[in-house]
């Protein structure tokens, strides 16, 4: 019992003073009916419970453990009674704590479910796509034109030696021709020294060696020169070049092949043209230029106005490089060309800079559709 509260006041009957107001009444009558109004009215939530249940049942000042503690203060012949009358109000009372605190708990659980809940109609988040890379996607269309012509796809080394890149191909040591592929060397003290291969042909000098005549394969990779970047030049980029030695074969088939091709990739009929120039590893060598796709010859911004495209290098394989691979050149005959991957990826998607192929940029590189 606490010395403080109502009892201070001091009522006539001192434990009914302190469980009804007014001091007057049955304690456990006023006490259950308190109770039953109050809990009748249900509790909203969790505190509003804790409260309630502190009210009737808290240990310190709660008002049933209040009832008990008056039972002492009563005539001896009442306490029976009184006590049996306490202990069912009690017993109700706690029945319907009981149950009220396993209302909120369920309360609780259902909030929690429903916070927690996934909302199945709001639309899904898109994951960012991956895409491919504008030359990648030239790269895979030009490979598909070339498998259907029966040609296969060579894969070789980005660091060469000089006897792939340059000797077997018709390039003496310290012949001027070097000087047209300003090279990275990694290695010039190698017995054949190291280097970053200048063009994909010594992939096609590999087959050749490797597989012999007859041979068609094309050697799609990436290539280094020693290049003063600008937006047309870079010092890494990439090729495709082709590489066809059977019986037979003439300068002839050579352009058949390029109108085929260019036909195929351009979408419509495109004509060739031939301009001599030299390459140690074809005799005779020409630069290969197209009838503009986009004006149709008429001249453009594209072509310069020309009406014509620069589009590849090439020639008849010179019968040193047939040699070189072990191969009679007096029983075959090839031809070669390769031509720039970023060039073409440039005139075809009308992009201004080479740069942006190279620096990796999301927003210029999401622009490109998944075409190949
Ligand atoms: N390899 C040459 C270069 O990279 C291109 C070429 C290939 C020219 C085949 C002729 C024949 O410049």
């Amino acid at each position: 019992m606490t010395d403080e509260g109502p009892e201070k006041e001091a009522p006539a009957s001192p434990h009914a003073s302190r469980l009804t107001p007014n001091g007057t009444g049955d304690p456990v009558d006023g006490v259950l009916a308190a109770f039953r109004e109050e809990a009748g009215r249900g509790v909203s939530s969790r505190s509003e419970f804790e409260r309630l249940k502190g009210k009737y049942v808290g240990r310190e000042k709660g008002l049933v453990p209040a009832l008990f503690a008056g039972i002492r203060n009563l005539p001896s012949q009442e306490r029976g009674a009184f006590g049996s009358r306490a202990n069912a109000a009690k017993a109700e009372i706690e029945e319907s704590i009981a149950r009220l605190a396993a209302e909120v708990e369920l309360r609780e659980i259902e909030a929690r479910r429903q916070a927690q809940a996934v909302d199945v109609t709001l639309p899904g988040r898109r994951p960012v796509a991956g895409g491919f890379h504008p030359v990648t996607i030239v790269r895979r269309r030009i490979e598909q034109i070339f498998l259907r012509m029966g040609y296969s796809i060579a894969d070789g080394p980005e660091l060469e030696n000089d006897r792939h890149n340059f000797e077997m191909l018709n390039f003496p040591p310290d012949h001027p021709a070097r000087d047209s592929q300003d090279t990275f060397f990694v290695d010039r003290k190698a017995k054949s020294p190291l280097l970053l291969r200048t063009h994909t042909s010594p992939v096609q000098i590999r087959e050749l060696s490797r597989r012999g005549a007859p041979l068609r394969v094309i050697a799609p990779g990436r290539v280094y020169r020693n290049e003063s970047v600008d937006a047309t030049h870079a010092a890494v980029f990439n090729q495709v070049e082709a590489l066809v030695v059977e019986r037979g074969i003439s300068m002839a088939d050579l352009k058949g092949t390029f109108e085929e091709f260019f036909t195929a990739f351009f979408g419509r009929e495109t004509k060739v043209r031939f301009i001599p120039t030299f390459f140690p590893f074809v005799e005779p060598g020409a630069d290969v230029a197209a009838h503009c796709p986009f004006c149709a010859g008429k001249g453009c911004p594209k072509c310069k106005h020309s009406g014509w495209l620069e589009l590849a290098g090439s020639g008849a394989v010179h019968p040193n490089v047939l040699k070189a691979c072990g191969v009679d050149p007096e029983e075959y005959t090839g031809f070669a060309f390769g031509m720039g991957l970023d060039r073409v990826a440039l005139l075809l998607y009308e992009f201004p800079d080479l740069r942006l192929l190279l620096d990796g940029d999301e927003r210029f590189l999401s622009q490109f559709t998944n075409e190949a």
